[in-house]
């Protein structure tokens, strides 16, 4: 197994979706199939539908199609399709579904895709190789306000206003086209130690940006609580604060029974408790893990099951 396989907590999210044989499972990240490859192994008569919007996915999957004509059904969209993707399959429940989030080793290690602030590439930073918008179209183009609220809310940087405003500058002077301009002019308007933690965080936000993906996660696992069959489990890894909040905040939301104001004398909200938390803390790689796989370092898995009734 290469790097580009390494799948990140898999026997944690092999046991977190409770694979039974007859029973339908969804990897909704399938990137280089590592995770796809063990649901499969794990039964001999589970079907894997598995979602990624990167064709570079599409061909990786190939070997998997070819192994499991009968079990294994690949399809090429965005998991926020993930109820009429399976639909076109003629799937309206679910027994488990799996999200890897972000980017794979693959994606940021081939520069030319603009994902890493190190590699140098075309600003790019498009999953979905076909979507128009791209990291160059907006620092070029985007105000300084806009600029600087991107790299706040989806990087979560102090020197959103600094670094927006020195991009402003540079632009002016020449496009700029690529990821090491970019990381140059991060550079310039930052003390040396501050500045790599701060590339990380303005090219995350940028990602996030383009590819709309806290929009994309919220509508996905809405979506995933509507098409599990009561007993089923969704688990979700994610790699960074925003997204576990999204996912930490929506299980939370499907687990109360009542959202009615605590002076409320009595329940009137009618609200139904739809999953219940399998994982109260995230669960996290171990250190062997973490030194194995520098990737999984900063993962975070949660884990919920539909309830029974509701
Ligand atoms: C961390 S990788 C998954 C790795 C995979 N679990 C494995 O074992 O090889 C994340 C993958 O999710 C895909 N992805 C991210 N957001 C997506 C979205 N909204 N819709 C479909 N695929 C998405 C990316 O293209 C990438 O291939």
């Amino acid at each position: 197994m290469n790097e580009y396989h390494v799948p990140v907590l898999l026997s944690e999210c092999l046991e977190a979706l409770d694979l039974q044989d007859g029973k339908i499972y969804v990897d909704a990240t399938f990137g280089g199939g590592g995770h796809s490859a063990k649901i499969l192994e794990s039964g001999k008569d589970l079907k894997l539908f598995a979602f990624d919007q990167d064709p570079d996915s599409i061909e990786q999957s190939k070997v998997l199609t070819e192994k499991y004509p009968e079990r294994f059904v690949m399809i090429q969209d965005n998991f926020a399709n993930l109820r009429t993707g399976l639909a076109l399959e003629r799937v309206k429940k679910v027994d488990g579904i799996l999200f890897d989030l972000g980017v794979s080793s693959h994606q940021i290690n081939e520069a030319a895709r603009g994902f890493s602030f190190s590699g140098n590439g075309k600003l790019n930073m498009r999953m979905d190789k076909e979507s128009e918008l791209t990291a160059a179209d907006v620092v070029n183009t985007y105000s300084f306000e806009k600029l600087t609220k991107i790299f706040r809310e989806y990087g979560e940087e102090k020197e959103a206003a600094r670094i927006a405003r020195n991009i402003i500058l540079e632009r002016d002077k020449k496009e700029i086209k690529t990821t090491l301009q970019l990381s140059q002019i991060i550079e310039d308007c930052l003390i040396s130690h501050k500045s790599i933690k701060a590339k990380a965080r303005i090219f995350q936000a940028l990602r996030i940006y383009i590819n709309k993906e806290m929009d994309v996660l919220q509508t996905a696992l809405n979506d995933s609580v509507k098409i599990l069959n009561p007993g089923g489990r969704v688990a979700v890894i994610s790699y960074h604060s925003l997204e576990d909040r999204i996912v930490k905040n929506l299980f939370k939301y499907e687990e109360k029974s009542c959202i009615c104001p605590p002076e409320f004398p009595l329940c009137v909200c009618e609200k139904i408790s739809t999953l219940e938390i399998l994982s109260r803390k995230p669960i996290v790689p171990t250190e062997q893990e973490k030194e194995n796989n520098p990737r999984a370092r900063s993962a975070k898995l949660r884990i919920a099951q539909k309830r029974e009734v509701s």
